[in-house]
């Protein structure tokens, strides 16, 4: 038998052989994973990793009764979806019963960015209008029409194009809004209001407004209550739409909440929402919910929507495992109960580390901002990648989201249990203790002391 591939060796040939703008976690040091189970990788040596933030293999990594659900599809039949399969009703059924029922028609792709692209179209057809509302930092998707709509993207590339409009993100801690501010929910929509206006005046017309339920990439942020609803009624009135990207947010992860847009209130539905990541567990699969009014402007065309793999009788099974093992194994319930649990243990490490700014989230979903003072709240952005440096150190994958690579990110398997929420905080307790120890004692050769 060949002998097994060292990580230097893969390291080697996939710097010859695959794009180097495709990049790796760690990339002074990568690592090789080659199996994973639940919420733990294993490297090539056996060696444990707990993952922090594989939104992905949502129910947990290679969940056997996915794996079986797939197996057993597959030895069966796996074919496009133009002819009649009872996989793809079940499971367009299954998910109407999760969501509003004004969202009533489903599209199945295979990546959020397809999913998000097939909603910018339908967006367009419905209203005949071109123009789209997106937040600062937003990350929507790598096809052209998605960077454009990305500014996470489309700043460090040819720019803003001009039927995009960028609104300030409703960041309550280091927004233009905050915590200190009476409505901050209706100054943030006035904000998308004052856009909307003046995009009238130049004669444009708005889309969609398109925005993640809970902005991730823009710094794991929860907007203020209500936000939402005022967005909506300023973007129907302009004719437009709302689409809520629950790309990375969906599927029970808030807790309280199958969806996160329903964090905003039970009087706020979306027009639109897409699916991706979680809802395959790791296979390549994701949906457009939308109402039938939306979908029959679509198919007013007359022009056929054809997707080679999307919907598949795998693809369909595969999904339907993941929504059994959600439901059985109350992981929505566990998002709360341990969300709730690493959040309390991360605002006791605020009160003793100055470092932490700000912890906020919902099930999860959770942010740790990393701030280098009170006054300014300055990102904290080499102390949050020293950290999570030596958090992999000490095999626990964490990641950094927000402009300022500050915010420490929480998205991991929804099976994350009270003993990993508590090995995680504890190891960030040691390392902090050690980087504010290394900062007393000035150690000037040091980069990562706080
Ligand atoms: C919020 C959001 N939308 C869309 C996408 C694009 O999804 P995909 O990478 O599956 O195309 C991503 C991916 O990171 C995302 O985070």
């Amino acid at each position: 038998m060949a002998q097994p591939r060292s990580r230097d060796q893969t390291l080697a040939l996939r710097r010859r052989l695959v794009g180097s703008s495709c990049k790796l976690f760690f990339s002074n040091d990568p690592v090789k994973i080659v199996r994973a189970r639940g919420q733990y990788m294993y490297d090539e040596n056996g060696k444990q990793y707990l993952d922090c933030i594989n939104n992905v293999a949502h129910v947990g990594h290679c969940h056997p009764d996915v794996v079986k659900a797939a197996h057993e599809q597959n030895q069966l039949l796996n074919t496009n979806s133009r002819y009649l399969h009872d996989n793809l009703v079940d499971y367009a059924e299954r998910l109407s019963k999760t969501l509003p029922e004004k969202l009533c028609i489903f599209y199945f792709l295979n990546s959020g960015s397809e999913a998000n692209d097939l909603a910018l179209r339908l967006a367009r057809q419905f209203t005949n209008h071109e123009d789209v509302i997106v937040l600062d930092d937003a990350y929507h998707g790598h096809l052209t029409s998605l960077i454009d709509i990305s500014p996470y993207k489309f700043r460090n590339l040819e720019g803003q194009k001009e039927w995009v409009h960028v609104a300030p993100v409703p960041d309550t801690y280091r927004g233009l809004y905050r915590e200190d501010h009476e409505d901050a929910a209706t100054a943030y929509a006035d904000e998308v209001k004052n856009i909307i206006d003046h995009a009238h005046k130049r004669g444009r017309k708005i889309a969609a407004f398109f925005v993640e339920s809970l902005p991730s990439v823009g710094g794991q942020i929860i907007p203020p209550a209500g936000y939402f609803q005022k967005v909506a009624q300023h973007v129907h009135s302009a004719g437009g739409v709302f689409i809520a990207d629950e790309i990375q947010v969906g599927f029970g992860r808030v807790g309280k909440h199958f969806w996160a847009f329903q964090l905003q209130g039970e009087d706020f539905i979306p027009d639109i929402v897409t699916m991706g990541k979680p809802i395959g567990n790791g296979h390549p699969i994701a949906c457009v919910a939308t109402t039938r009014a939306i979908a029959e402007a679509f198919a007013a065309t007359g022009v056929e929507y054809f997707n080679t793999f999307g919907g598949n009788p795998v693809s369909c099974a595969i999904g339907l495992a993941v929504l059994d093992v959600i439901e059985k194994e109350h992981l929505q319930a566990r998002a709360s109960e341990v969300g709730n649990f690493l959040m309390k243990l991360l605002k006791e490490q605020q009160i003793k580390h100055p470092i932490i700014g700000d912890v906020r989230g919902c099930g999860l979903f959770i942010g740790v901002d990393l701030i280098k003072d009170q006054a300014e709240r300055t990102p904290a952005t080499a102390e949050a990648e020293c950290l999570i440096t030596r958090l992999k150190e000490e095999f626990i994958l964490l990641s950094t989201d927000g402009p300022g690579r500050n915010v420490l990110k929480f998205k991991p398997p929804m099976c994350f249990n009270m003993e990993d929420a508590k090995l995680v905080v504890d190891t960030i307790d040691k390392i902090l203790t050690d980087m504010e120890k290394e900062h007393l004692n000035q150690k000037k050769t040091s980069t990562c002391s706080t």
